[in-house]
């Protein structure tokens, strides 16, 4: 069967994934209702679309944090990519490149910093980050990622303790013995196998993330590092205009994938109220259920600068390794200047709020 979209990939990957790394990949916190309207918000948006307006020729490069961009989308931090394919980390970096995305990396990933690094030198990578109880590590960490020319930090802010993963629980997840998190000695990670029967990884979460962090943590970090510090799990106008108010460069609007607090919002339903809030004084991105070009161009036309995406990569890389994420970067690229073209917009800077409107509009009028 030709791959033609990206939910082409995520069937393709789901009768290729191992059973635990599947669930852990696809599975959401609770019942799952977060995770569900992630992808179904979109659906819920109308286009408005306008005509005769010159679109032979498009151009959708922007520039995020200082970085040329090919097109507004960009690969978010996962862990444990080399439980899709043996190419991992390396081959999801290297895949953003050519398509001139970013690539964040996952501070728990298969793959050292270093090493993609040096794997992927052109790619502009940012570095996510997560306080660890144990400071000394995390600022290691920090001069790490700047020393392998990590352009930004990505400071994941929903996590002060994993969600309520039910299929890692039932599985017990762990990382198979061949894999470790590759940030860490290995002695530190190996397997993580899990001591209370339940997810590995999250007791690994519970035992080292430190869930007393707090504003004054976000300051500390900005003390230690002139890298510019993206607030990742940001879901309200309160926090945003806190992180305003500290002197972050960017939010990622996020959700986490639906696998951390359920029954938050869609990331899409959240996304304008931020946008009124801070849109205007700092760099406002978003994940979470983007399965296709539509769904890039509604988060723009509702105000986020750039989009990410998480599950899609993964379902590349099970289909394909690298290639597999080349081959999805570029449908959902195609499919992204499908919809420019058809909506009349050659440019980003054409694509506007009236052009998406709430399904709820329309029965009013009827
Ligand atoms: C398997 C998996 C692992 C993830 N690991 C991390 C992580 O280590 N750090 C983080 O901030 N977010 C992590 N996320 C969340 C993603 O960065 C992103 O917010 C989410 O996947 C976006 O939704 P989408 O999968 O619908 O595109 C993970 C998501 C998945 C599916």
């Amino acid at each position: 069967m030709s791959l033609v979209s990206v939910a082409d990939f995520e069937q393709k990957a789901n009768g290729q994934l191992e059973p635990n790394a599947l669930d852990y990949y696809r599975s959401g916190a609770g019942e799952q209702v977060t995770l569900n309207l992630n992808r179904q918000a979109y659906k819920r948006l109308r286009l408005r679309p306008r005509c005769l307006r010159d679109v032979s020729k498009l151009d959708a490069s922007c520039e995020i944090l200082g970085e040329h961009l090919n097109w507004p989308l960009g690969i978010a931090p996962t862990a444990m990519q080399k439980l899709a394919h043996p190419d991992g980390e390396i081959g999801s970096a290297r895949a953003a490149g050519k398509a001139g995305s970013i690539f964040i990396l996952s501070t728990l990933s298969t793959t050292s910093l270093e090493d993609v690094a040096a794997a992927a030198p052109d790619t502009c990578k940012w570095f996510r980050l997560y306080i660890y109880r144990d400071r000394c590590l995390t600022e290691q960490l920090v001069r790490r990622a700047e020393r392998a020319n990590f352009k930004a930090l990505v400071l994941t802010v929903d996590t002060p303790i994993n969600g309520d993963r039910r299929a890692d629980a039932r599985n017990h997840l762990s990382l198979p013995s061949h894999l470790t998190l590759a940030n860490f000695k290995a002695e530190c990670t190996q397997g993580f196998v899990s001591k209370c029967g339940g997810s590995g990884l999250n007791e690994y979460v519970a035992c080292n993330y430190d869930p007393s962090i707090s504003w004054q943590d976000v300051k500390w970090l900005q003390q230690l590092t002139h890298l510019p510090i993206v607030l990742k799990g940001i879901l309200s106008s309160e926090d945003a205009l806190l992180a305003r108010d500290i002197g972050c460069a960017g939010l990622i609007v996020s959700n986490h994938g639906g696998r951390q607090l359920d029954t938050t919002p869609a990331s899409i339903e959240v996304l304008p109220e931020i946008v009124a809030a801070v849109g205007k004084d700092m760099v406002v991105m978003m994940d979470g259920g983007i399965m296709q070009g539509i769904d890039i161009f509604k988060a723009l036309a509702l105000g986020a600068q750039t989009v990410f995406i998480g599950r899609p990569t993964l379902w590349g890389l099970a289909a394909n390794g690298q290639r597999g994420v080349e081959q999805l970067l570029t449908i959902l690229k195609r499919d992204f200047e499908v919809t420019m073209t058809l909506t009349g917009c050659p440019t980003l800077a054409d694509i506007r709020p009236a052009m998406v409107v709430h399904e709820s509009a329309y029965w009013q009028h009827n």
